[in-house]
C-alpha cells in the first residue's frame, strides 16, 4: 500500500492565514529609486498618459504614444506590430518609457486550449499551469507581455454566459486554479522573455450578477463576498499576479470600478497588493451610466480615488486626469502612486531593458507539436463523462459503421470556444475529423441533422430568435421558429439506421456563451432536442457528446440516452481528444466544477449552500419545490470513468485539534474495475455549530489518484485548522470550537464520513 501524503490546505490560499500580511514580494529599492527619478521628470500629462490604455495601433493612438500620453496598447500583437509601436515609445517619446502590450489570452494564444471551465474540470493543477505556460510562451513570441487572465470569478448561475471563463462555483477549487494559472503565465519571473504578466479579473463578485444577466447589479453580504467571491483573487495575489482588473458591475451600491472598500481597503490594505489595477473596458466612463458620476471628470475622480490605476480603452484618464491633478481634486500623491504601480510592473517585467520581441521566436514557439500535445492532454482531462449505461463506452474501435450527427461535429470554429485569443479555426480538429482519423477503415456517415440558430439572427432580434426551442414531439407539440428541415432530419435518421452506433455532437455555438451571452433558457438551441429524440427513437445505441460553455438542460437526454459526455469547447485538438476518450485510448477523469441543474427554476443551485431551518422533506414545510427535486441532476465534483472505485477505512488521525494544529484524515481508495483509471478524490468539511450558519459541505482538498485494476492506495489529506475557519458576524476570522464532519468523497453528494473536534485553544 502506498501512502500518498500531501498538504492540501497549508494553503497560501483561502482568506485566512495570510490575511493581514503583506504577501506580495518585497519592493526592490533599485526599481523604486528609478521610479522616483522618472516621477521627478514627468509632466502631469505624461503621468496621466502612463495610466491610459488604448485599443489598437491606429495613427491617433500611435500619436499619443509619441507624446508620452499612452502607457499601454491592447489588441496589438505580432512582433512586427508591437516592435513598431514600441520603437515610437522608446525612441521618439520624451522620456522613452516602454509600452505594455496586453491581450485577452483566455484559453490559449494560438494553441487554443479548452475553455477555462473545461480545463478547471481536470482538477489537474500541474497541467493547468503547464497549459498557461504554453500560452505565455506563444503570446510573448508575438510581442504580448500582459494577458487579461485568469478570469477567477466564482459563478453559481449558468444563465450567465461568462461562467465559461472561470473555474466554476467553488472558492477552494477556484483559488487553486487561479494560483496555478498565475504561476503558469508569470513563471518564476515576469522578466523572463517567455513570461507574461497576469491579470486576475473581474474584481470582484462579477459572477454574482442578478438573474445571470451580464453587467447586472450584484447585491451580496460581506460574508458572501469574503467567503466565496474574494478567495480566488486573494490566491492570485498570493501567487504574485502583477495586475487586477476591476469589474463592470454595481457591487452593493458602489460600482466595482469605484469601490474603495474592495479596491483599497481589502486589496491594498488587507492583502498588500503592490501591482496595479486596470479598469475593465470603458468601465470608468460607465460610472456615468451607473449614476454615480455626472461626467467623465467625476468618473475619473471616483475611479482613481477608489484605487483604479489604469483606464482601459475609455480614454478618460488621459483627457481628464491632468486637469484634476492640477486643480488638486486628485492629490498629486494619488496620481504618483498610481504611476508608480504601473512603472513598477514595467520595470519588473524587464521592459526598460528588453522592450522588443525577437520576430524569429514565433516560428518555433507558436503552435508547435509540443504545445499541441499539452493541449490534447488538457482536452482529454477536461471532458466529463456524465453517464455510461451498461458500459457502452469505450466503443469498440473495430466497429464497422458509425453515424456522426450534429452541426457541431463538423464545425471547426466552434471547437475553439468563445474567446480564442489569436486562434485560427483552420487549426482545429473537429469531432468528425478526429473520429475519422481514429477509425480509418470504418464507414462513417455524417449528417448535420438540424441547424443550430444563427447568431446573426439572434443578435438582430433576441426576443424573436431567443434560444427557447420549439416544443418537441416527445414532450409537446412541434413548433416552427427554427431552421431544421425535414430533409436534414431524415438524412440523420437514415444515417443512424444504417449504423452500428451513433455519436451525436450537440450543444451551443461557441458564441452562445461568453461575454454578453446570457441565456434565459438552458435548452439545446434550435431543433437539436427534436433531432436527439428522433435519433434515440431509431433504437440505435447513442452516445451524446455535448459541446457548450455551461450546463444545459438535459434531463430528457439523461433519461433516454445511454452515454453522455460533457466536452465543453475542447480547443484545437478537440476531435482527437474526443476520439481518444470514445475509443478508450484515454479514460475520462474530469469532474464537474458546477452543480448541474435539473431545470432552470432550480438556479442558483450550488453544493456549498446553507442547511436552512427546514432542510428535510419529512414534512411538507421544508425548503424546496412542489414540482421539482432540489437536488441537482449531477452534483459538483461528479464525473465517471471506465472503471469503478471503492472508498473505505476512513481514518481521522487527529480526532481533536486546536486552532493552530493540523487535521489529518486518510481513506483507502480501490480500483474495483477492469481498467486503469484516475479518480479525483475529494475532501470536504462541515462545521456543525458556529456563530454564523455554515455551508453543508466545503471542499478543502482534492487529489487525482491513478490506480491499476485491483490496486488500492491510502490517500491522506492534511489541513491547517485555521483553514477550516469562517467569518463571524463582525467579519473576524475565527475557528469555531466543536464538532466538524468530514468526508472523503467521489463528489459533493456522496462519500465516507467521520467527525473530529476542534478545541477552544
Ligand atoms: C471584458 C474583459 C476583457 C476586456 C478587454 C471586457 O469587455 O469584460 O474581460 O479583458 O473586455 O477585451
Amino acid at each position: 500500500m502506498i501512502l500518498i501524503r500531501r498538504v492540501t490546505l497549508a494553503m497560501l490560499l483561502l482568506l485566512s492565514s495570510c490575511q493581514f500580511l503583506f504577501c506580495q514580494s518585497a519592493l526592490n529599492p533599485a526599481i523604486e529609486s528609478r521610479i522616483d527619478d522618472l516621477l521627478k521628470r514627468m509632466t502631469v500629462e505624461e503621468k496621466s498618459g502612463q495610466l491610459a490604455q488604448y485599443d489598437g495601433d491606429s495613427a491617433p493612438n500611435l500619436d499619443l504614444v509619441r507624446q508620452g500620453r499612452a502607457g499601454s496598447l491592447f489588441n496589438v500583437f505580432g512582433a512586427d506590430r508591437t516592435n513598431a509601436a514600441q520603437r515610437i515609445a522608446v525612441e521618439k517619446s520624451r522620456l522613452k518609457i516602454p509600452l505594455l502590450f496586453g491581450l485577452d489570452v483566455i484559453h490559449g494564444y494560438r494553441t487554443i486550449f479548452p475553455v477555462p471551465i473545461g480545463s478547471a474540470s481536470s482538477f489537474d493543477l500541474d497541467l493547468i499551469q503547464q497549459s498557461e505556460r504554453v500560452a505565455a510562451k506563444e503570446a510573448t513570441a508575438e510581442g504580448v507581455k500582459w494577458v487579461f487572465a485568469p478570469m477567477v470569478d466564482i459563478a453559481r448561475d449558468p444563465r450567465w454566459g461568462r461562467i465559461v471563463e472561470g473555474a466554476g462555483e467553488d472558492p477552494y477549487l477556484g483559488s487553486m486554479v487561479a494560483a496555478a494559472r498565475v504561476r503558469g503565465f508569470q513563471g518564476s519571473n515576469i522578466a523572463d522573455p517567455q513570461s507574461v504578466i497576469a491579470c486576475a479579473k473581474h474584481f470582484v463578485a462579477y459572477g454574482g450578477v442578478e438573474g445571470g444577466r451580464d453587467y447586472n447589479t450584484v447585491d451580496i453580504s460581506e460574508e458572501l463576498l469574503r467567503e466565496v467571491y474574494l478567495p480566488p483573487f486573494h490566491a492570485a495575489v498570493e501567487a504574485g499576479t502583477g495586475t487586477i482588473m476591476s469589474g463592470f458591475e454595481d457591487l452593493n451600491g458602489v460600482p466595482a470600478t469605484a469601490n474603495h472598500h474592495t479596491l483599497t481597503d481589502i486589496l491594498r490594505t488587507e492583502w498588500g497588493f503592490n501591482g496595479f489595477v486596470v479598469s475593465d473596458y470603458t468601465s470608468v466612463k460607465e460610472l456615468i451610466a451607473h449614476g454615480i458620476a455626472r461626467d467623465s471628470s467625476e468618473a475619473v475622480l471616483k475611479a482613481i480615488i477608489a484605487g483604479v490605476d489604469m483606464d482601459m480603452a475609455g480614454g478618460d484618464f488621459g483627457t481628464q486626469l491632468p486637469a484634476l491633478a492640477k486643480s488638486g481634486a486628485v492629490p498629486m500623491t494619488v496620481l504618483d502612486e498610481a504611476v508608480r504601480r504601473v512603472l513598477r510592473i514595467k520595470f519588473q517585467a524587464g521592459l526598460f531593458d528588453n522592450p522588443y520581441t525577437d520576430p524569429r521566436r514565433a516560428h518555433d514557439d507558436v503552435l508547435s507539436s509540443a504545445n499541441l500535445q499539452v493541449e490534447r492532454k488538457m482536452a482529454q482531462e477536461s471532458i466529463v463523462l456524465l453517464k455510461n449505461q451498461n458500459n457502452l463506452l469505450p466503443l469498440d474501435p473495430s466497429v464497422k459503421t458509425i453515424a456522426v450527427i450534429g452541426q457541431l461535429a463538423d464545425s471547426k470554429a466552434d471547437q475553439l470556444g468563445p474567446w480564442a485569443g489569436n486562434g485560427n479555426a483552420s487549426d482545429a480538429v473537429t469531432p468528425l475529423e478526429g473520429i475519422k482519423a481514429r477509425l480509418p477503415n470504418a464507414n462513417i456517415l455524417y449528417a448535420k441533422g438540424a441547424d443550430i440558430l444563427s447568431m446573426e439572427k439572434v443578435y438582430k432580434n433576441p426576443g424573436l430568435y431567443g434560444f427557447v426551442p420549439a416544443p418537441t414531439t416527445a414532450t409537446g407539440a412541434a413548433g416552427a421558429s427554427t431552421e431544421a428541415t425535414p430533409a436534414d432530419l431524415q438524412e440523420a435518421i437514415t444515417a443512424a439506421n444504417k449504423s452500428d452506433v451513433v455519436i451525436m455532437v450537440l450543444g451551443e455555438l461557441a458564441q452562445m456563451t461568453g461575454e454578453a451571452s446570457s441565456r434565459a433558457s438552458l435548452d439545446l438551441p434550435g431543433k437539436q432536442q427534436e433531432l436527439l429524440e428522433a435519433i434515440v427513437a431509431t433504437g440505435k445505441p447513442v452516445v451524446l457528446v455535448l459541446e457548450s460553455g455551461r450546463p444545459l438542460h438535459i434531463t430528457w437526454a439523461n433519461d433516454h440516452v445511454p452515454a453522455i459526455m460533457q466536452a465543453w469547447f475542447p480547443g484545437v485538438q478537440a476531435g482527437n481528444a474526443i476520439a481518444d476518450l470514445l475509443f478508450g485510448d484515454a479514460s475520462p477523469s474530469a469532474r464537474l466544477t458546477i452543480s448541474w441543474p435539473r431545470s432552470i427554476g432550480q438556479i442558483p443551485t450550488y453544493y456549498n449552500h446553507k442547511n436552512t431551518g427546514r432542510p428535510t422533506s419529512e414534512t411538507r414545510w421544508h425548503t424546496g419545490y412542489l414540482d421539482e427535486s432540489k437536488a441537482p441532476l449531477f452534483p459538483f465534483g461528479y464525473g465517471l470513468t471506465y472503471t469503478n472505485f471503492k472508498y473505505g477505512n476512513l481514518h481521522v488521525e487527529t480526532s481533536t485539534i486546536n486552532p493552530s494544529e493540523t487535521l489529518s484524515v486518510s481513506a483507502e481508495i480501490e480500483n474495483t474495475g477492469q481498467r486503469p483509471g484516475t479518480e479525483v478524490v475529494q475532501f470536504y468539511v462541515h462545521d456543525r455549530v458556529a456563530n454564523t450558519s455554515r455551508p453543508v459541505r466545503e471542499l478543502k482538498g482534492f487529489q487525482r489518484v491513478t490506480l491499476a485494476p485491483g490496486e488500492h492506495k491510502s490517500v491522506e489529506f492534511s489541513v491547517n485548522a485555521n483553514d477550516l475557519g469562517s467569518y463571524d458576524p463582525d467579519m473576524k476570522w475565527v475557528v469555531p470550537p466543536g464538532t466538524y464532519d468530514v468526508w472523503v468523497a467521489p463528489n459533493s453528494a456522496e462519500g465516507i464520513t467521520g467527525t473530529f473536534e476542534v478545541s477552544a485553544k
